[in-house]
């Protein structure tokens, strides 16, 4: 796999107003998922919630790329259809989360490490002879008194870097997700000053990893007060410290951002993208959308298990879509949530 390739296919996946929906919750998060809809967790039933939203017809004008997980890349639909077939006639391209869980960092009060290197090699060969053209991996990087501290961070970078050399290697674009979060009190000054530190690291640890620039997405955070802060910051304050905060920290070269919704609600989500793209034309890189939540939670309601609102599901889905698709191209207006009722 040559560089121009991974450039390609790391382009295609901002491209033409498209964006990524991520639906790699492990089956743990997704089991949680389920349940509070009151529905029991099988291998049946995630593939039946998964490929509602993988078969709702027309999601390829506004998704480019699912990210999956270990075991949705290898499922069928109920009619026997690989899922990596569904996509592809879809014109979606399949992703892979590779890494394996945020875990307690060695002498630190909870402070987490993501890992899943051993035998990622090995791993990613297979992934991309299954159809996977791209990879996450998310670093999980609390705010709290003292911390994050730099051990963490520089653990934490490292990791993402080497992910990143092995997924070049193996001809996949790894998406890199250092994910600030929202939990706590902190300002949105203090959520920019560690979400630059953090990307100061991690381009730096991507730099002495050999990786290529042009071959990788970012997947970062936006710069938002805490979810407990007292007067949080408005939607355009959220857009302009976002941007400054990218313009600080991630160097041109990289082809596209594409924000994760970290909690945000699905109206949040698509507002703080939008103002992001309609106040700040022309700048280096795409800024699009890797969203979970902000795009399944109301198809995931509407579902609930019943075969009946399968079509009514896929609309809230199509909706969600449509709404942050419009976002990544500066055009999303209110007037869009209620055109949906
Ligand atoms: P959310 O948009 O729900 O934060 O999920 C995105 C994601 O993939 C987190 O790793």
């Amino acid at each position: 796999m040559t560089q121009s390739s991974l450039q390609e296919t790391a382009r295609t996946l901002v491209g033409n107003g498209r964006g990524i929906l991520a639906a790699d919750e492990s089956t743990g998060t997704c089991t949680k998922r389920l349940n509070g809809v009151g529905v029991q967790s099988t291998e049946d039933t995630r593939r039946d919630y998964r490929g509602m939203l993988f078969s709702a017809a027309g999601a390829g004008d506004f998704i480019s790329g699912v990210i999956l997980y270990d075991e949705t890349l290898r499922q069928k639909t109920a009619a026997g259809k690989p899922f990596t077939e569904l996509l592809l006639e879809q014109n979606i391209i399949p992703g892979i989360k590779v890494d394996t869980g945020a875990k307690n960092l060695a002498g630190t009060a909870g402070e987490k490490v993501t890992e899943g290197l051993d035998g990622l090699r090995e791993r990613l060969a297979e992934y991309h002879a299954l159809g996977a053209r791209f990879a996450k991996w998310r670093a999980v990087i609390r705010i709290a008194d003292g911390e994050p501290s730099h051990y963490c961070l520089d653990a934490n970078a490292h990791a993402l870097a080497r992910y990143a050399a092995l997924c070049q290697e193996a001809g996949i674009v790894p998406i890199v997700e250092p994910e600030v979060l929202m939990d706590g009190n902190h300002t949105l000054e203090r959520c920019e000053q560690v979400t630059r530190w953090t990307h100061e690291m991690v381009f730096n640890a991507l730099y002495h990893h050999r990786v290529a620039l042009e071959g990788i997405l970012l997947k970062p955070n936006m710069i938002i007060s805490g979810k407990d802060c007292e007067g949080r910051a408005s939607v355009n304050e959220v857009a302009d410290a976002t941007v400054s905060c990218l313009l600080n920290s991630v160097p041109a070269a990289v082809p596209g951002i594409v924000f994760l919704s970290g909690g945000q609600s699905e109206v949040e989500a698509s507002a703080h993208l939008n103002a992001m793209n309609a106040r700040h034309p022309g700048l280096p890189w795409a800024m699009s959308f890797s969203y979970g939540r902000a795009l399944q939670q109301s198809a995931l309601k509407t579902w609930a298990g019943e075969a009946d609102k399968i079509p009514a599901a896929q609309a809230a889905f199509l909706h969600r879509a449509r709404c942050n698709s419009a976002a990544r191209n500066g055009k999303y207006s209110e007037a869009m949530e209620a055109e949906a009722r």
